[in-house]
Order: structure tokens, then sequence, then C-alpha cells
């Protein structure tokens, strides 16, 4: 599979380039367990990360997977640069692509930004979360550790709960787990709902207690506070009460759920304290399974050679030194 651009998941055409892309990543993983994780495979190159929002594990994540593929970084935070000064998105994107760099990881409050910049530049464009539109790595990372604990999507029943309305994560997610044969229920009140659902290959529930006996993979999601413009809740507490995945209702869960969030965590509103914690929790897995990921989507946009899924070994040997 070639890809130009990493801007939505249906950029990987369905479920066997996703396929491809978790394939990759096993090399990887491999790679990132050894005791020097890097590889050759993109020296010479540079990956620029352009982000115009708050990221912890996002940004770093991209920024490991880039080293340990021995590439050159680059880190552009809006914060401290001519942003300030009134500089424009597509005037950013051309500076930063004149100094010379294959990739930009471009994270923006507005959906489309980084469809909006890839016009703009040749390097290839990888959206970090585009507003409320799409975050396509973090739905592969999500799959990857879903196949991990659980050994495939087939079948699965997924529970995405909380602030769908708000989320580029459930939007990449849904896509991706509907595309691998997963059923995907969203759980939320009908004010965190998108106002239309039409063409989500979904189910809808507003009522916790009743799917959640049924629920392979529990995918909490945190309440983006700072992208709702109304009330859409009486209260946190009220909210909690209702979708917050308490102590109780995780001991409701089958033997082998999975409990997952993309972070940044609300501890004590959309998850209880003590249940991110809990051995079915993925939610550290995640984090750790983002740096392969992203190391592997590096790789299909930057690498070249004719060998697309090395194995670890064959990466390592390319260094000669690694
Ligand atoms: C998410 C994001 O920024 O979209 N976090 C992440 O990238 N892991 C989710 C969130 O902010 O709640």
């Amino acid at each position: 599979m070639t890809i130009a651009d990493l801007l939505s998941i249906d950029d990987l055409g369905g479920a066997d380039g996703i396929e491809d892309v978790l394939r990759l990543t096993d090399s990887f993983v491999e790679v990132t367990e050894r005791s020097i994780p890097r590889v050759p495979a993109l020296r010479g190159k540079t990956v620029a990360s352009l982000f115009y929002e708050d990221s912890t594990r996002t940004r770093m994540s991209f920024e490991t997977a880039a080293k340990r593929l021995s590439a050159d970084t680059m880190s552009f935070s809006v914060a401290s640069s001519s942003v300030k000064k009134g500089e424009s998105l597509r005037d950013t994107a051309l500076t930063i692509e004149a100094m010379g760099v294959d990739a930009i990881v471009v994270r923006h409050s507005s959906s489309g930004a980084p469809h909006r910049v890839a016009g703009w530049v040749d390097a290839a464009v990888v959206n970090a979360g585009d507003g409320w539109h799409e975050h396509p790595t973090q739905a592969l990372l999500d799959c990857y550790t879903i196949r991990q604990r659980l050994g495939g999507l087939g079948g699965l029943h997924i529970m995405i709960v909380g602030d769908v309305k708000h989320s580029r994560v459930a939007r990449s997610d849904v896509a991706a787990f509907s595309a691998l044969g997963a059923e995907v229920t969203l759980v939320a009140p009908p004010t965190l709902l998108p106002p239309s659902l039409e063409g989500w290959p979904v189910r809808v529930s507003h009522d916790l207690d009743t799917v959640l006996p049924g629920a392979d993979v529990v995918y909490l999601l945190r309440m983006q506070q700072e992208r709702m413009t109304e009330a859409l809740l009486p209260t946190l507490r009220e909210y909690t009460t209702r979708y917050g995945l308490s102590r109780r209702r995780a001991e409701r869960l089958g033997a082998g759920a999975v409990v997952m969030h993309p972070g940044p965590m609300n501890r004590g509103v959309e998850i209880a304290p003590e249940v991110a914690d809990l051995p079915q929790a993925a939610i550290i897995d995640q984090v750790r399974n983002g740096v392969a990921v992203r190391m592997a989507v590096l790789y299909l946009l930057l690498g070249s050679g004719p060998e697309k899924v090395p194995t670890a070994e064959r990466l390592v040997e390319q260094a000669g030194v690694a």
C-alpha cells in the first residue's frame, strides 16, 4: 500500500489497508522492545510537528516515533511562534516546508485544517487531530491494542461512551472498528451525540447499564468542555452517575472485557479513579502501542525501498549499525 498523506481512516482504503498498518506495527513493537529501540529506516528525513492545540501524548508519541526511526524532528508550538504575530496557517506551513521537511504532523482546532495543509505542501501530512473531525493514528493504535488483547476485532461489541458529538477520536474509531468487523454502539445522552448519525454504521443507546454486560470493549471519552458552546448537561455529577464507569459497573463487565480511553482522563468523571488502574484497563497499553503505530505510519509515508512490511530483524540489519 502507498499513501501520500494520512488525513482520515478512509485514506487507508478499508480493512486491508488498516491491517497492513497493524502488521507493520508488529515489526515496530518488536523494535521498541529491543535494548536499543532505534532503526535507521528514516535516516536523513525530517518530521515536523505543527500543533495548534494542546497535546501531551500525541505530540510526544509522534516525536518519539520519528526519533526511533532515526529521523530528525522539528517542533512548532503556537504559544511561542509567529502565529501570535498574525501569521496564517498557510504561511506557517510553507515556512516550515521551506526548511526542508519530509512530513508534517498537524493538530488544529478546525476540522479540515490538515487537509488544507496537504493541499499547500509537497511534504506528507499526518492528521494528529482536527477539531471534531478525525484522529486516524489514535484509531489505529486503538485497533492495535484491541487486537493485542482480544485477538481481532471481527464480531466484537464495542461501546463508545460519552461526548461523541465533539470527539474526533470517536469518528475515526467508528470508521476503523466497523471496517474491521466490530459492532459499534454509541452510548450517550442525546445532547452528546451528533445531530445526525446518517451514514454512521452504529447502534445508539442512552442507557449504559443495559448495554454494559454485552460489551467486549468499553471505550470512554472525555467531556470536551473546550468545544462546548452551550450547556449540554445538567451537571457533570449527573453525567457521572448515569454514564461514568464506576467500580460497580466495571464489576458487571464480562471477564475478558477491555476498558479503554484515549486520554487525557478526567478520573472521577467518565471513569472512577480506581477503574483506570484495573487489569482490564488497556489505557497504558494504548499509549505504549501509539509509538509503534506512529512509527509504522511514518515508515509507510516516508520509507523507501521495495520491502514495505519488513521484519524487525530486517529493519535492524539495514542499519549495519543501528
Ligand atoms: C484526544 C484528542 O486530543 O483528540 N486525546 C488524544 O489525542 N489522545 C482526546 C481528548 O482530548 O479527549
